[in-house]
């Protein structure tokens, strides 16, 4: 398939709603980076902690994230297109005595109102149909100076081998056709876009797998997995 549907991603994460919070389950490579990720984020904007920061996961699943920050003091909002993905991500926020809004959009479709201090949109930009128009209407729910933080991956053969070839069918790290290749973004595309829509500090960091350590660290290689920070005008 040359560019996966709407209609694929969909359910394609509909069916593995059930492994959100199975930490060696289909999700086990997003766990093992959640610290790196937690850490980036808090790092960006300077803080350890998040006391009252208003932050929105876009596209949040089972509420990795959104927890991870709930846990540091942020006033979080979850969102994701998928109803039973919020449901995992309620049920364990509760299970976790965490107050947490979370609510069933479809960011493409639908807004919301309410401004956020953060917006993160972990791994979910190469999934998108228009990740450009996305990132267009995402911006009017960010505060002036507020943090766009994004992961997403970029777009070679490298990251092809990577990310496909070897995470999803040869090590089944990742579920089957999570990814396709015509989809993922490359650093430059994304810089160039935010900088012409009024972004500024913008910053991309790679993330690499270390066999030796059998770990993830953060580096400037962003030829796979990378991060991008930037702010609001
Ligand atoms: C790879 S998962 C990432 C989950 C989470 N951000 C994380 O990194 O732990 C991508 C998520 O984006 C959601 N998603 C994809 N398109 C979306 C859309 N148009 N609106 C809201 N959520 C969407 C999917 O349902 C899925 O939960």
């Amino acid at each position: 398939m040359r560019f996966k549907s709407k209609k694929s991603e969909f359910d394609h994460f509909s069916r593995l709603a059930g492994e959100w919070w199975e930490k060696n389950g289909k999700f086990k490579v997003l766990h093992d980076i959640q610290p790196i990720r937690i850490k980036y984020i808090q790092n960006v904007i300077n803080k350890k902690k998040l006391d009252k920061i208003k932050i929105l996961d876009v596209g949040c699943g089972g509420g990795l994230i959104s927890e991870g920050m709930s846990k540091l003091g942020a006033k979080v909002t979850g969102i994701d297109f998928v109803e039973e993905n919020i449901n995992a991500a309620k049920l364990h926020s509760s299970e976790n005595n965490l107050n947490i809004n979370y609510m069933v959009k479809d960011f493409e479709k639908e807004h919301i109102k309410s401004k956020f201090d953060i917006i993160v949109i972990f791994e979910v930009l190469e999934h998108l149909d228009d990740w450009e128009s996305f990132l267009k209407k995402i911006k009017l729910n960010l505060k002036p100076n507020g943090a766009l933080i994004i992961s997403t991956i970029n777009k070679n053969l490298i990251s092809k081998f990577f990310a496909i070839d070897l995470a999803e069918n040869l090590l089944n790290w990742i579920p089957k056709n999570t990814h396709n290749y015509h989809k993922f973004i490359k650093p430059e595309e994304l810089e160039f876009f935010l900088s012409n829509n009024n972004f500024k500090k913008i910053k991309i960091k790679g993330m690499v797998y270390d066999p030796f350590k059998s770990s993830w660290k953060l580096n400037d290689n962003s030829k796979i997995n990378y991060f991008c920070s930037c702010f609001n005008s």
